[in-house]
């Protein structure tokens, strides 16, 4: 209030000859006072309320450029002028106070600066993630019996994944809503094509890797083959878009199912102790007959409380898949089954939402160290 009243005593006092000048110095000190005053500002809201005195609707510049109402018509350019730059190096004056108090927020935020090149301050020594040791354990049980590991490509073609597993081309496993497929555009140098017209996907099970095996070489084959599957689910405490499987193939002459089911008797009783077991219900898969889905009962373990608990799918390898890789089917037989590794997981570790396996939440992970 002084303040305005200061000028309006000028103004009475100022002939409009010297309405120039007097300008001039409210001006400048008022560029002086924000010069001064702007640097010095450390918050958000000092910041905030040093505009509004100034630029604000009450604030001081703007008080001053209302002013030009009264200033005589020859002298508005002059005065105008003075006035634009007043404004235009106080605006100065406010960004760089506001980029000043954002970059100290910012660094604030960032905390102290870390240095790349020196040795981590937190050298405690990383552990496996659960779906790892239950991998490893699997693919250890497994070689004890004469299986070896291989791998498959994660990007499939619909000949590996479906076609040459007996999948005939209306079933609902293809379907666009279960299953990703990429744009024709895409190109993967190392996963060749059957055909120009089969569409990339992202493999729905670890089954296309039997084909590829078969295709390469002749029995006896005994094969696992672990790794990461995709299917268009939406994630749930059961569900996840991407999860692993695990699968095994066993060719040779006089393979039956007596053999299969011995060997999961074996490999859930050495996973999840010798009170665990198998059941066999019977299924269907294309490419086994005849198939089963595997149940486990494993009650003694934590958080199980269904007598039994589904685990994969299993069954004598369809003859029509082993004409399809070039194999007689009259003189080889043989057994394959999938399952899921997080399943696996969950019932050995007593875990109850598949989500933590993707979270890498350090409290989680830390308790398999
Ligand atoms: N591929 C099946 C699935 O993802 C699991 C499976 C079933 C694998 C039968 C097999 C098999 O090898 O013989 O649900």
């Amino acid at each position: 209030m002084p303040f305005l009243f200061v000028y309006f005593v000028c103004f009475v006092v100022n002939s409009s000859d010297s309405l120039r000048p007097f300008m001039q110095d409210q001006l400048a000190a008022l560029l002086a006072k924000a010069s001064a005053e702007l640097p010095a500002l450390a918050t958000r809201p000092e910041f905030e309320a040093a505009k509004a005195r100034y630029v604000g609707p009450n604030g001081e510049l703007t008080a001053l450029m209302k002013q030009m109402g009264s200033v005589p018509k020859e002298q508005k350019p002059v005065v105008g002028k003075l006035v634009n730059e007043a404004k235009t190096a106080l605006q100065a004056h406010l960004d760089a106070a506001l980029s000043r108090i954002e970059a100290a927020e910012l660094s604030a935020q960032l905390g102290p600066a870390v240095d790349p090149t020196l040795p981590s301050p937190d050298r405690g020594l990383g552990t496996h993630h659960p779906l790892t040791l239950v991998r490893e354990e699997m693919t250890r049980i497994l070689r004890k019996v004469g299986f070896s590991v291989v791998e498959g490509p994660e990007v499939e073609t619909e000949y590996y994944c479906f076609d040459a597993l007996n999948t005939p081309a209306d079933h609902p496993a293809r379907d666009a809503q279960d299953t990703f497929y990429l744009p024709e555009s895409a190109r993967f140098g190392n996963v060749s094509k059957k055909s120009p017209h089969e569409k990339y996907l992202l493999r729905t099970h670890t089954s296309s890797v039997q084909i590829r095996t078969m295709l390469k070489g002749q029995p006896p084959i005994r094969i696992v083959s672990p790794g990461r599957v995709y299917r268009r689910d939406t994630t749930d405490a059961t569900h996840s878009a991407n999860f692993h499987q695990l699968e095994c193939l066993y060719v040779d002459k006089n393979v039956t199912v007596r053999d299969l089911k011995a060997l999961l008797d074996y490999i859930f009783a050495s996973l999840l102790g010798k009170d665990t077991k198998t059941r066999f219900r019977p299924h269907y898969f294309g490419y086994t007959e005849p198939s089963f889905e595997v149940d486990l009962s494993a009650t003694h373990l934590p958080k199980v409380n269904k007598p039994w608990i589904e685990i994969g799918g299993c069954g004598m390898v369809d003859p029509v898949v082993f004409k399809d890789v070039g194999y007689d089917p009259e003189v080889w037989s043989g057994y394959a089954f999938g399952m899921g590794l997080e399943r696996l997981a969950m019932l050995l570790y007593g875990i109850d939402d598949i989500r933590y396996f993707y979270q890498n939440d350090f409290r989680f992970l830390k308790q398999f160290a």
